[in-house]
């Protein structure tokens, strides 16, 4: 049990855009314990940042403090029943290794969110979503560490969770590592096949299964996402915008094939994708960043951008999504 610290370390292997920039110290730990000694020894500097695989960060200049990465890496049954698991889980474990663990287990719940880059703690801060299913629909409750040394417990309604988002995103809560995760799971058969395209190759795969929907999903996102490991990217770059219904009619009168979704809440949901691609950048590129030609809400690194290149790029492109449609778009990926 340790704890790691790298001075003037490269943070390419963190950030999945493949950014070459760097970090003042990069610090990994293997246990809670080790974090919280380090809280005690009055070892942990200003300003600092957590990351998990950095699949969701946009890194535009070296950072000045402590990125801290956690090595936190089992996954232990705390209770099982006829129905259902529960399970305790380290924020370092790469989240698709622990949906592909979960598929073998025949534990139903987290297969629509194969092949989401990243791990286990920042899934659970960022809410991840695909095809119908959010992290929160399966996180019992939230271990974190503070910096001032607190252990604390947060359950689901702590957690305050929203379309990607959760208290832990809120700047007083900053100061909170994410070191497990508990997640409840079903043991008997559940799909949630409700998003077309899932359904459709299920079918194509043979028919429901656990095996099948984790597969039908790696195709869906494999035809449309680009790899990181070959292009760098962070996802959706931009969230999709919720706009009030009286905003909705006015568009839907002038763009009638504009796609969209009803919400929970009061407003329409609008696919930030269709936006930019109407706005024309879909395939177009500034310097070194492009938008993706298969799915334009994601930006990708052709090689050796820099974070500002990236960046520039997101601000042309809402820039004309504001013009043409006068709506905002605002970040998903957090920016330094
Ligand atoms: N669309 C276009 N052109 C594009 C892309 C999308 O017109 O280039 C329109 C189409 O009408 C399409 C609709 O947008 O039917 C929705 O596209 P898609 O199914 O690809 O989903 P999305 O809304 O663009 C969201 C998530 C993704 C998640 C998918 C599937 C956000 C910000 N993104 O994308 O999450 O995989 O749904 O559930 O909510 C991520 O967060 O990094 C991410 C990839």
């Amino acid at each position: 049990m340790s704890v790691e610290v790298r001075p003037d370390s490269s943070l390419k292997p963190y950030n999945t855009f493949g950014i070459e920039t760097t970090a003042a110290f990069l610090v990994e730990y293997d246990t809670e314990e080790d974090l919280l000694d380090m809280c005690e020894s009055g070892g942990m500097t200003l300003p600092w940042l957590h990351v998990g695989a950095g699949s969701n960060l946009l890194f535009t200049r070296p950072f000045p403090g402590m990125v801290f990465h956690s090595r936190i890496r089992d996954i232990e049954v705390v209770r099982e029943t006829a129905d259902d698991v529960l399970l305790r889980v380290g924020g370092g474990v790469i989240w698709d290794e622990f949906v592909a663990h979960c598929v073998r287990n025949g534990w139903y719940g987290v297969e629509n969110l194969s092949l989401i880059p990243g791990e286990v703690g920042a899934a659970a801060v960022q809410n991840i979503g695909a095809y119908g299913v959010e992290a929160s629909d399966v996180v019992e409750k939230v271990e974190t560490v503070s910096f001032s040394g607190r252990r604390d417990v947060f359950t689901r309604e702590d957690c305050r969770y929203a379309y990607r988002w959760s208290i832990f995103k809120q700047a007083d809560m900053r100061d909170r590592f994410v070191t497990r995760v508990w997640i409840r799971l079903d043991k008997k058969e559940a799909y949630k096949l409700g998003y077309g395209a899932v359904e459709r190759e299920v079918d194509r795969l043979g028919g429901r299964s656990l095996p099948n929907v984790r597969q039908a999903v790696i195709n869906i996102r494999q035809s449309k996402l680009p790899d990181p490991k070959v292009m760098g990217n962070a996802g959706s770059f931009f969230m999709n915008p919720v706009v009030s219904r009286e905003c909705f009619e006015r568009l839907a009168a002038r763009f009638p094939d504009m796609p969209h979704y009803e919400t929970p809440q009061a407003g329409v949901k609008i696919p930030a994708g269709w936006l930019i691609e109407q706005c024309g950048w879909k395939g177009k590129s500034l310097g070194r960043a492009a938008v993706y030609d298969r799915q334009a809400l994601v930006l990708v690194n052709k090689g050796g951008a820099t974070g500002n290149e990236i960046l520039a790029l997101s601000e042309a492109v809402s820039q004309s999504v504001e013009e043409k449609f006068g709506i905002v778009l605002k970040p998903e990926v957090n920016i330094y």
